[in-house]
């Protein structure tokens, strides 16, 4: 089946693993089949709508800073894209999202019952990909993390409109609904390249920080960026009554009326409280604290990256970290 657009890369950084996007865009590509047709038209219209593919590009970077070239990596480049886009289709039924990538969310276009199915599929078709690679580390590695996306989703939804939730609560959702995958896709990285176990951790390491920085950004973009650059709608979060780190921080500074109006919009879900929210965040300053966490997870990730040997791949892990945190989408 081919792919109607092609989509947009990450920042420059990245081209050092341009052409090897196009062989995993390939697999990608040839992979989705299925004589179902509907399961060809609901796949095809999330993955052709592109998104920036960091998590392939993610393993691919690390396979190149420590010397593996095998076929294998764009199969497994896929798998981590398939699981990705796979948890995509459910969390926007969850999140009873419109938007994804610019364009309509699967299940306003076929509806949730379609855009779960299909989520079964692709985390089904991931799954028989790695089990060809008959790598039992890397079968490990992804199931695990698959497993723990789904913990972090349930996590998130038990603690949907709850006040209450801390920072360290927060942290503990997004790290596993998140940065798990972003840390399983570097380390299967160094795992194909037969790396040792102290290069393996510094590359899960880096994708773990990149993946929380990643997801801290995110979330302040949902009450500070743009929603066409975003190609999401913006004040979802709270429209879900989802406490993130913008939110728990303004309520750590505010004043007890700020706090009380984010405590009600939390609680209640409020879209309509947004305007006063987003004041309040500004005010308080939260969105520099996110910010700053963000950045503190950044460096973490430069830390780790640090420890590879040098190199051009190397370099742009450096450079992706940094990018992490100064993106707009
Ligand atoms: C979206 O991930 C979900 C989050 C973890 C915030 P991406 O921002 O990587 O989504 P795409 O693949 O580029 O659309
Ligand atoms: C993204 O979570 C989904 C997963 C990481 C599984 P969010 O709900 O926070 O992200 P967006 O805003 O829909 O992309
Ligand atoms: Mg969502
Ligand atoms: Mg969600």
């Amino acid at each position: 089946m081919a792919l109607q657009n092609t989509p947009p890369r990450p920042d420059s950084g990245l081209s050092i693993v341009a052409h090897d996007m196009q062989e995993v865009d390939a697999v990608i590509a040839q992979r989705l089949h299925s004589d179902v047709p509907l399961v060809g038209s609901v796949s095809q219209h999330i993955i052709s709508a592109g998104g920036k593919r960091l998590r392939p590009v993610l393993l691919l970077l690390c396979c190149g800073a420590l010397g593996f070239t095998g076929k294998q990596r764009f199969n497994m480049a896929a798998v981590v894209e398939f699981i990705h886009t796979a948890t995509l289709l459910h969390d926007d039924v969850v999140d009873e999202s419109t938007l994804r990538r610019g364009f309509a969310t699967a299940n306003d276009t076929f509806g949730n019952p379609a855009s779960v199915l299909v989520g079964d599929f692709l985390y089904s078709r991931a799954f028989q990909m790695m089990v060809e690679g008959q790598n039992m580390r890397i079968m490990e590695v992804l199931a695990d993390a698959t497993n723990t996306i789904a913990e972090g989703e349930v996590m998130q939804l038990m603690n949907m409109h709850n006040a209450e939730l801390s920072e360290a609560g927060y942290l503990q959702v997004i790290r596993s609904k998140t940065a798990k995958l972003f840390e399983a896709s570097a380390r299967v990285g160094a795992i194909l390249s037969g790396a040792s176990p102290a290069l393996e951790a510094a590359c899960a390491d880096y994708g773990q920080a990149l993946g929380t920085a990643f997801q801290v950004i995110d979330d302040v973009l949902d009450y500070a960026g743009d929603a066409k650059r975003m190609g999401k709608n913006l004040g979802d979060d709270l429209r879900e009554g989802k406490a993130t780190l913008p939110l728990i921080a303004a309520m750590q500074r505010g004043t007890a009326p700020e706090c009380a109006i984010i405590r009600s919009a939390i609680e209640n879900g409020d879209a309509g409280l947004l305007d006063t929210v987003v004041a309040i965040v500004q005010r308080t300053g939260a969105l520099t604290v996110a910010f700053e966490a963000a950045q503190h997870e950044s460096l973490r990730a430069v830390a780790s990256a640090e420890l590879l040997p040098q190199s051009p791949y190397k370099a742009s892990l450096v450079a992706l970290a940094h990018q992490s945190i100064s993106r707009d989408h």
